[in-house]
């Protein structure tokens, strides 16, 4: 007996929740060290035409698979290629990437809500300078107590949204956290466009030097346009299954795309005027957000107040990506294994924290077991985001442009569309069965070899 679906309660809800799943780590975190590290306004001209590109087309074709199939990834695959084995693997291979990544982004959320409490005890206080702010994080991230204890936590939350549902559990907390999220946004980037000498930080942003773009600075942004949009999983293959036909499945794809792309942007806006008004360059790599940040805080009226606020809004941001990833492996289990969503949650829930116990413990006991050169939490990462995600996305790409086929997925397209486009619907198609597969080809390739 098929059990009953749980479907999205409006389409904004559907939007809110899948702009959650894009918005994340890789808007806050990532996207303004690779700005500032590859030429500013350059890099971000760079990035939008990437996400023109490859991230709306793609995000249209993924949504669309799952809006048709109203299964996760496996059996969406598994039912619209009528059960070819290489297909349904493929919907495998998402599930498979949903678990690692979960296991180690989940220990990085658990970061942002560990600092969350440390603002809040006023760990900061005396940190003045990014060395010892250097110092303070290796040694919480390397206190096994410390990342284990908020990578439970993190899970905890997790687990708690899921375990309530579709509409009840992603859909209200999206409804909550991603209004929220905006707001302190918001608040930050007014906190550092005021300060003194913020000027140069927003001129930064604005005038593109076109001498430092390269084909390296080309694949990266096209990486991070893939990933920030949390492509090639099936995230939102499994979001989408739950949206009704009767919404317009390209307008929605678009607000997600925009969402996204808006908050990336203005989380340059919140780092960059800032850094330049502290006097700092604008390329401080990885490091910016655990080692540096914390410690920029003190130099400015209201810090500590300002750096609560910006890790709750990075935890914020985290936990609904984690939920998206949580429902991916979900769905899975409770459609292909009949179990209840409230058991498979709190099954699920465990098996990703231990998964997630090596990554953890990357930083601190096991720092120096390496396999490729790598510790466990950096093959995770690079074997996720760097291979799964690309293999994933050529395979969403090529099964709806070529297997599955464009005679098919264009009807399925249409419904809940009034009116119709044929330029834009053979934009749609030339992006989807050639631009696109070989753009993320030769991303994948680039992240294997260059
Ligand atoms: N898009 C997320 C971010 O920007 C990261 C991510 C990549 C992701 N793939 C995902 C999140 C799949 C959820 C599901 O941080």
């Amino acid at each position: 007996m098929e059990v009953e679906r749980d479907q999205w309660g409006s389409k904004i809800g559907f939007i809110l929740a899948a702009a959650g799943s894009a918005i994340g780590l890789g808007n806050i975190w990532k996207f303004p060290y690779l700005v500032g590290e590859n030429g500013g306004a350059a890099f971000i001209i760079i990035y939008l035409l990437s996400i023109l590109i490859i991230g709306l087309p793609t995000v249209i074709a993924e949504v669309l698979i799952g809006r048709t199939a109203q299964k996760n990834p496996v059996g969406s695959f598994r039912q619209l290629s009528q059960n070819s084995l290489f297909w349904t693997a493929v919907g495998g291979i998402g599930v498979f990437a949903g678990f690692v990544i979960l296991s180690y982004y989940n220990v990085i959320a658990g970061w942002c809500a560990g600092y969350v409490v440390e603002s809040v005890k006023g760990s900061f206080a005396a940190i003045n300078d990014p060395a010892m702010a250097g110092e303070f994080f290796s040694g919480l991230s390397g206190n096994p107590l410390w990342t284990l204890g908020f990578h439970a936590l993190f899970m905890f939350m997790t687990v708690g949204i899921i375990y309530f549902g579709v509409s009840n559990g992603i859909e209200k907390a999206a409804k909550i956290l991603m209004p929220l999220l905006l707001f302190f946004m918001l608040a930050l980037v007014v906190r550092g466009v005021t300060l003194d000498g913020a000027q140069a930080g927003i001129a930064y942003l604005m005038k593109p030097d076109f001498s430092a773009i390269n084909e390296r600075t080309i694949l990266l942004a096209l990486g991070q346009a893939f990933f920030s949009l949390s492509l090639g999983m099936g995230a939102l293959l499994t979001y989408g299954s739950y949206m009704s036909k009767n919404d317009n499945l390209v307008n929605c794809s678009l607000n997600i795309v925009i969402l996204d792309t808006f908050i990336a942007l203005l989380a340059g806006f919140m780092f960059f005027p800032a850094l330049f008004a502290l006097g700092l360059h604008p390329d401080q790599g990885p490091a910016l957000i655990f080692n540096i940040l914390p410690s920029m805080f003190n130099a400015i009226p209201a810090g500590g107040f300002f750096r609560i606020i910006f890790f709750l809004l990075l935890s914020m941001a985290a936990l609904t990506s984690t939920i998206s990833l949580m429902e991916v492996i979900t769905a899975f289990f409770t459609e292909e294994f009949n179990l209840s969503r409230q058991k498979a949650t709190i099954f699920l829930g465990g098996v990703v924290f231990l998964l997630g116990v090596p990554s953890a413990l990357s930083f601190g006991p096991m720092r120096d077991i390496h396999i490729f050169g790598k510790t466990f939490f950096g093959v995770a990462d690079f074997f996720a985001s760097n291979i799964l995600l690309p293999l994933g996305g050529i395979f969403i790409l090529v099964f709806v442009g070529w297997f599955w086929g464009m005679k098919k997925a264009i009807p399925n397209l249409l419904q809940g569309i009034q009116g119709r486009s044929n330029i834009l619907l053979n934009i749609w198609k030339i992006l989807v069965k050639f631009v696109a597969p070989v753009l993320v080809l030769i991303v994948l390739l680039f992240k294997i070899f260059g």
